[in-house]
C-alpha cells in the first residue's frame, strides 16, 4: 500500500469510527424497552435451550444424570436457575469495567422454592402478578430506588419443559406443588436505570 492509500484508508477508518462513536454517544437510539426485550429474548432462548436439551433430555428423558443444586458434591447437573445466575453475576462483574453498559436481571417468583427469589419491590411483585395473570404479556414501568430512576420489565418464565414442573413440585422448599407444563412459574425482571 502506497503513502496516499493508506492515509485515504486511514481517514476513512477514523470517519467511521467517530460516526459509531456518535451514533453510541446520541444515546436513545435504541429505546430502553426494545433493549429489554432484546436482552429477554436471548436470555430466555438459552435458558429454554438449556433446559430442554441438555437437562430434560439428560435427566428426564436418558435418566443418565441428575440435576442438583449441590452440583459439585453430586457430580451433577447445574440447575436451569443457577445457571441463570451465575451468567447474571457474571454480567454484573464485567458490567463494572464498561461505562456504557448498565442493566440487572433476576429471576424471580411469587411461589419461590429459594425465597431470596420472591420479589422485593412493588413493581416486582405487581411485575410477577401481572405475568401469571396475563399470559403472553409483559409487564413494563419505571421505579425509583436508592433515589435513582430505573425502567424495570418484567416477562413471564414458563415451564417450558416437564423437567421444570416435575422439580419443582416435588421441590421439599416449594410452596406450590400443582404446576403444569406450559403455567407461568415466575419470571424474570430487567432494570436499565434512566434519566429522571
Ligand atoms: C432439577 C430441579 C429443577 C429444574 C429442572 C428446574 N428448577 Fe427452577 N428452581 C429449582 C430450584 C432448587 C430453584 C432455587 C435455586 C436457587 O435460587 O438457588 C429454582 C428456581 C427457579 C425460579 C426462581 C424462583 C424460585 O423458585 O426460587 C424459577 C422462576 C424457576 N426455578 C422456574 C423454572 C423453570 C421455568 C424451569 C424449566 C425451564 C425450572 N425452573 C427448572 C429447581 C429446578
Amino acid at each position: 500500500m502506497n503513502k496516499t492509500k493508506l492515509a485515504v484508508s486511514m481517514g476513512t477508518a477514523i470517519a467511521i469510527a467517530s460516526a459509531t462513536t456518535t451514533l453510541n454517544a446520541a444515546g436513545d437510539m435504541v429505546p430502553v424497552k426494545a433493549m429489554a426485550d432484546a436482552l429477554h429474548l436471548v436470555m430466555d432462548s438459552d435458558r429454554t435451550i438449556y433446559t430442554r436439551k441438555i437437562v430434560n433430555r439428560l435427566v428426564k428423558k436418558d435418566k443418565v444424570i441428575k440435576a442438583s443444586e449441590h452440583f459439585e458434591d453430586d457430580k451433577a447437573l447445574v440447575l436451569p436457575a443457577q445457571m441463570f445466575r451465575f451468567g447474571a453475576e457474571l454480567v454484573q462483574k464485567r458490567s463494572e469495567k464498561l461505562p456504557d453498559v448498565n442493566f440487572s436481571y433476576s429471576l424471580q417468583s411469587l411461589w419461590p422454592v429459594n425465597r431470596q427469589n420472591a420479589p422485593k419491590t412493588k413493581a416486582e411483585k405487581d411485575g410477577l402478578k401481572f405475568v401469571a395473570e396475563n399470559k403472553g404479556k409483559n409487564y413494563y414501568t419505571e421505579e425509583t430506588l436508592g433515589g435513582k430512576k430505573y425502567f424495570t420489565a418484567v416477562y413471564a418464565d414458563t415451564g417450558v419443559a416437564p423437567v421444570c414442573v416435575s422439580c419443582h413440585n416435588k421441590h421439599k422448599d416449594s410452596p406450590k406443588r400443582d404446576f403444569k407444563l406450559g403455567d407461568v412459574m415466575g419470571g424474570v425482571v430487567i432494570r436499565i436505570p434512566i434519566d429522571g
